[in-house]
């Protein structure tokens, strides 16, 4: 028995941890952030791939059957190699979950108009991910897209509640309003960008919903491990969490505090 992985290219997915262990408290939880090479949002395939498995493989090293992968980005570019091609070789009874299909699941369920808005990372809006994925559940939806590469800086450097963040808070939601008038919903499609949340709602037109993925993954993964039983019997349940990083402790724990709400336990670092 062992524990969930959650990985991050670095402390977004931290914004998913948390409502996962309010879902799921039960279980013991490591959460790993490649810090050391983060972001991840402007890499290529293949660098974003490789890094992912890297981190995934250290997960199952440290005795995690299951692993999801907190991070839109690399749930775009890295997950479908890994579940198809990867697993069956490295690990063939472990399994790896994203949150971008979670999400693409519900998203026809919210909006009224049939139109949303994806905002993400450079990566994850150029993989199509989202409209291909929204496309199988609910084929009449219309999906805009706008990639916003400064919001996970801003994010990072812990300004995004500073009067700097709005300049570039507006001109996105601009951006993505001016696709249609009839967007409705919009989907925060980076686990970074939850933390922007108060500023995103300061600048939008009332009417608009909008989606952050934590409770969506976190709901997916109970319904997950419900319908997978023989995998809910691998996972151990003493109510442990925790962290590592690939670069300084000590900056993650500060940083971590931001992301979680409160701080967590002393991360060690890790060296892949
Ligand atoms: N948290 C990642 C995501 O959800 C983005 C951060 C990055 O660019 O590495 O896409």
């Amino acid at each position: 028995m062992g524990p969930i992985g959650v990985f991050d290219s670095g402390y977004g997915g931290l914004t998913v941890l948390k409502e996962i262990i309010a879902e799921l408290p039960a279980y013991d939880y490591i959460y790993l952030g490649d810090n050391a090479r983060a972001p991840y949002g402007n890499r290529g395939f293949d660098t974003i791939h490789a890094y992912t498995l890297q981190c995934v493989q250290q997960l199952f090293d440290m005795g995690c059957p299951l692993v999801v992968l907190a991070c839109n980005t690399a749930s775009a570019k890295a997950l479908r190699t890994i579940q198809q091609k990867d697993l069956p070789r490295i690990a063939p009874d472990n399994r790896v979950l994203g949150v971008i299909r979670p999400t693409t699941e519900m998203v026809g369920t919210i909006t009224q108009t049939g139109e949303v808005g994806i905002l993400a990372t450079n990566g994850t809006i150029s993989s199509e991910s989202y409209p291909i994925e929204i496309a199988k559940f609910f084929p009449h939806v219309k999906v805009h897209q706008l990639a916003c590469p400064m919001w996970v800086p801003l994010v990072e450097n812990n300004e995004h509640e500073n009067e700097g963040a709005d300049f570039f808070v507006k001109e996105y939601l601009d951006k993505i309003l001016s696709q249609s008038t009839n967007i409705d919903t919009l989907v925060l499609g980076c686990t970074h960008y939850p933390l922007l949340m108060k500023k995103i709602r300061q600048y939008l037109p009332g009417g608009v919903t909008v989606l952050a993925q934590g409770k969506i993954v976190a709901h997916s993964l109970k319904d997950y491990l419900k319908r997978h039983p023989e995998m809910e019997a691998r996972l151990s349940k003493g109510g442990q969490q925790s962290y590592f990083t690939t670069d300084d402790p000590a900056i993650f724990d500060r940083m971590a505090e931001i992301f979680f709400g409160r701080a967590v336990a002393a991360s060690k670092h890790l060296s892949l």
